[in-house]
């Protein structure tokens, strides 16, 4: 538990509350709000199951809402059928059919619209070529794309014919896609010549060549979008052009409706050992949490020009930009590029050009933008946004401020919604017309999510100073099924800190455990403290530092590598290495060469991501006397803190001196 962060958060008392005005307009107003909690608190199932049957069409209505009779293998809906595709596109053709549905913009300022009309042909065209390879049900589709409407089309002509598709973030490297690939057995990839980022192009191509040289036997045939257009290399016979697949197919394509319980996705997560896990998610819960979540933290209406800025190949751009909003019939922004291309002013053009109503980003991303100044967002129209958002990591009070003040003029709601890949959508987040804010909360459960703050034995704790485990106690739609071929770890991972209890009705109870530390105030409301596991929160992405350790491992020179995280102005969180090497340890000249190829290694193993902002050569790391490593200690090194800790228990005790004195 962080005693810095606990103390931070208790010293924030401001309190805001949303305007007369959008509280007027709003979707769910207090009362509505304060009605459907009572709905959910008197039986969750049932008010899941009505939304399930208003918000969803179905080709079979479900008769069951929820099977527990596995726990805590949960399934939802689990006898109807439906088809995710159809949920975001088919049914809106009647009365939206020529709304936008996507607007796009490239790093380059090229800008393209789809109606929803034209996404569904275009969806279609691919889903009829995946299906003329030999794709369909059953099968799993990796997509390694730079974030674009094309990554979209890929995603949603996977659920049009009843694939598994895992995308992969573009960022990853050759080693990391296959890793991935190899675990989910994928028959094909989709992916690019390249994508622009940061004024370079990135060689999705080339890394996926790489990644094939590297393993992938289950891969048959890769699909190439042409986007950059600069050269790349084209295996004859496996390698096939995504516009010469869909030449002259056709543009509809029958949705091929699946069971509710159906993976429509699998997404990759960090945890806490070195092998990320295959997070598997529904077809019907998952959309149906993606969707009335959209619709109740978002206050989507019908002429919103919705902008999440994550990428597709993280979880928020899976559930805020290819699935929730376009459920609803919403129109999304997707912007390809960095937020600095050509300056810190990219945003906010991006937002004045096409009329932005919505803005939801990272704090990462709000601390970088908050350092280059004000003069860049005021220099642009921001009149037309209503509401802005913020997810991925703790939102620090200075940051929201900002945000508050300089974007939304001291007048627009902010929503700081905390979710996780597992959780599919957003658990915790204000209602914006219902509710005050508080700068650093995610405020409070949505209806229909139940949470708690528990100690080490599973108790509740209750009181403003107190501290504990989040969990969520109850099952909801959109939550995680398993873990890609291995259930156990499934179980183990979420479900295996503490044992399940019998409810009054007689029914096993499981606490779901967030891997998060949480503090909750005397209003109800969630101060989110960090990860309690050995997760790191990188500019919000997600990743373990024993992920980190085996990439350095993996390098001849090295023996021994313990990473941790320490506290960074606007990544949230830098990595911090203490390197252990094979032989004499370098120095000079010599060490700083070999930290520069360390951090390239790492970046080659996994992906720019994840290089480390600090390596420290050392003789040892602290250990106890049965041979662990004391993080802790090396956290407190990585800070440059004064040691205070006992370490006279330590195997090495004047290895601490060392490590300090490089600080
Ligand atoms: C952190 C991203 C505080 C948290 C959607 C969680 C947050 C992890 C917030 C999940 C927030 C996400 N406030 N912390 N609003 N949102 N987190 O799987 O530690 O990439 O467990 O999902 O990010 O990261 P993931």
């Amino acid at each position: 538990m962080s005693n810095e962060n606990l103390q931070s958060v208790l010293g924030e008392s401001r309190v805001f509350p949303p305007s007369a005005e959008f509280v007027a307009k709003a979707r769910v107003n207090a009362e509505k709000l304060a009605e459907m909690k009572a709905a959910a608190a008197a039986d969750y199932v049932g008010f899941w199951a009505d939304l399930a049957r208003k918000e969803l069409s179905w080709a079979t209505p479900f008769q069951t809402a929820l099977d527990d009779s596995k726990a805590p293998n949960y399934q939802w809906f689990p006898d109807g059928t439906l088809n995710a595709s159809y949920n975001c596109l088919d049914r809106h053709i009647a009365t939206r059919g020529d709304k936008i549905a996507i607007r796009y913009e490239g790093e380059k300022g090229d800008v393209k619209t789809w109606t929803f009309r034209q996404l569904l042909a275009d969806v279609s065209k691919l889903a009829n070529g995946l299906k003329s390879l030999g794709i369909g049900k059953g099968d799993r589709v990796v997509i390694y794309l730079p974030h674009s409407p094309e990554a979209v089309i890929a995603m949603q002509a996977c659920a049009r014919i009843g694939a598994t598709h895992s995308v992969v973030f573009g960022g990853f490297s050759a080693g990391s896609l296959k890793d991935r690939i190899d675990d989910t057995g994928a028959r094909i990839i989709i992916t690019a010549d390249g994508g622009n980022r940061g004024g370079h192009i990135v060689d999705l191509k080339k890394a996926c060549d790489e990644a094939l040289t590297l393993g992938c036997k289950s891969i048959e045939k890769v699909v190439v979008g042409i986007r950059t257009g600069h050269s790349i290399n084209m295996t004859p016979g496996r390698d096939i052009l995504w516009s010469d697949l869909i030449a002259g197919v056709s543009d509809t394509c029958e949705p091929e409706f699946v069971g509710a319980e159906h993976p429509l996705f699998l997404l990759y997560t960090s945890g806490s050992t070195g092998k990320p896990k295959g997070i598997q998610h529904s077809t019907g819960g998952y959309l149906l949490g993606a969707m009335v979540s959209a619709q109740w933290i978002f206050d989507l209406r019908e002429d919103d020009l919705f902008w999440c800025t994550a990428d597709v190949g993280w979880v928020t751009g899976h559930s805020y930009v290819c699935y929730g909003p376009l459920a609803g019939g919403t129109t999304v922004m997707i912007y390809e590029g960095v937020p600095t291309v050509p300056d810190a002013g990219r945003f906010w053009k991006i937002c004045q050009d096409h009329g932005v109503t919505i803005f939801y980003t990272a704090p990462t991303a709000i601390r970088a933008l908050m350092k280059s100044g004000e003069t860049f967002p005021n220099s642009y129209d921001l009149s037309k946004l209503r509401l802005l958002g913020s997810v991925g990591e703790p939102i620090n009070p200075e940051a929201w401020m900002w945000f508050h003040r300089v974007i939304g003029k001291e007048k627009l709601p902010i929503v700081d919604t905390w979710w996780q890949t597992e959780t599919g959508s957003t658990m915790m987040s204000p209602i914006p017309g219902a509710m005050p804010t508080k700068p650093g909360s995610c405020t409070q459960p949505l209806p229909g999510i139940f949470a708690d703050v528990v100690d080490e034995a599973g108790v509740p704790v209750e009181g403003k100073t107190a501290g504990g485990y989040l969990v969520i106690t109850k099952p909801w739609p959109s939550m995680l099924r398993t873990i890609w071929g291995d259930n156990e770890r499934y179980i183990k991972t979420y479900f295996g800190q503490f044992p399940p209890t019998t409810g009054p009705d007689g029914r096993e109870q499981w606490l779901y455990v967030a891997g998060d530390s949480t503090h909750r105030d005397e209003d109800g409301y969630y101060w989110i403290l960090g990860r309690v596991d050995d997760v790191l929160n990188v500019s919000g992405h997600r990743l373990g530092t024993m992920e980190v350790e085996s990439a350095l491992v993996s390098h001849p020179r090295v023996a021994e590598a313990a990473v941790v995280g320490r506290p960074h102005e606007i990544k949230g969180e830098a990595i911090c290495a203490f390197v252990i090497c094979k032989g004499t340890r370098p120095e000079g000249k010599e060490a700083e060469a070999l930290i520069k190829e360390l951090r390239d290694h790492v970046g080659r193993e996994i992906g720019a991501i994840a290089k480390p902002d600090d390596i420290r050569l050392a003789d040892g790391l602290p250990k106890t006397r049965s041979g662990k490593i004391m993080r802790r200690l090396l956290r407190s090194i990585a800070k440059g803190e004064e040691i205070t800790q006992d370490i006279s228990t330590l195997e090495n005790p004047a290895i601490v001196a060392q490590l300090a004195a490089k600080a």
